[in-house]
């Protein structure tokens, strides 16, 4: 077992214990989805990001519901295949230096599974990720830091760890962060599980 399995069990686990009750995770998770008991681990080669390097040294101001996952995330990291979504002309010079997330399930991800897709994802301080969407329903669930969230036809919301946001299909969002980053675990559901998210014009 190395870290992604690792990684992959203390998702899972933290899905089961919002299933139990022990904590204030139960509406979020289970609510989306079930967690997926069909993964398969895949090969899927590493690829290194410069987000990594913050993350990694990212050791403070952890919420103790969450700081094991925090902590499992970041002993993976050497494993990862990161990802960006965007074109580096589509977003702000710098953008790309503190941003990444990879696909830990999903149909390219270190695990596939049929039923759901997850990701892990990263955004250093004083960010904008500007408003984007994609056909598949998804929920933003918060593991360290915060953000504001932003979605079409509805207020925005700050988030931090534990909290979530649910985005319908197609429906626009964004986020912005400020003096602190976000960490998140990220569920895709539904259609276009293997689609991209794509810049709002
Ligand atoms: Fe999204």
């Amino acid at each position: 077992m190395d870290g992604l399995d690792h990684l992959c069990n203390t998702v899972i686990d933290l899905w089961h214990r919002a299933a139990a009750g022990s904590n204030d995770h139960k509406n979020s998770l289970w609510q989306f989805a079930p967690p997926p008991d069909d993964l398969i681990r895949q090969t899927v080669l590493r690829h290194p990001a410069a987000a990594a390097t913050h993350l990694a040294a990212w050791d403070y101001g952890l919420d103790p519901r969450t700081a094991t996952l925090h902590h499992a995330i970041i002993a993976a990291l050497d494993l990862v295949q990161w990802q960006f979504a965007y074109r580096e002309d589509e977003l702000d010079e710098g953008f790309f230096d503190h941003y990444g997330f990879f696909e830990l399930i999903g149909p390219t991800g270190h695990f596939t599974s049929k039923q759901l897709n997850a990701y892990i994802g990263y955004w250093g301080p004083e960010l904008f990720y500007p408003a984007h969407y994609h056909e598949a329903e998804e929920l933003y669930f918060v593991i360290s830091g915060e953000a504001t969230f932003t979605a079409d036809g509805r207020p925005p919301v700050r988030l931090g760890p534990t909290q979530q946001t649910y985005h319908a299909s197609w429906q626009p969002h964004a986020m912005t962060t400020g003096s602190s980053p976000i960490l998140t675990l990220i569920l895709w559901r539904g259609s276009g599980l293997d689609g991209a998210p794509i810049l709002c014009p």
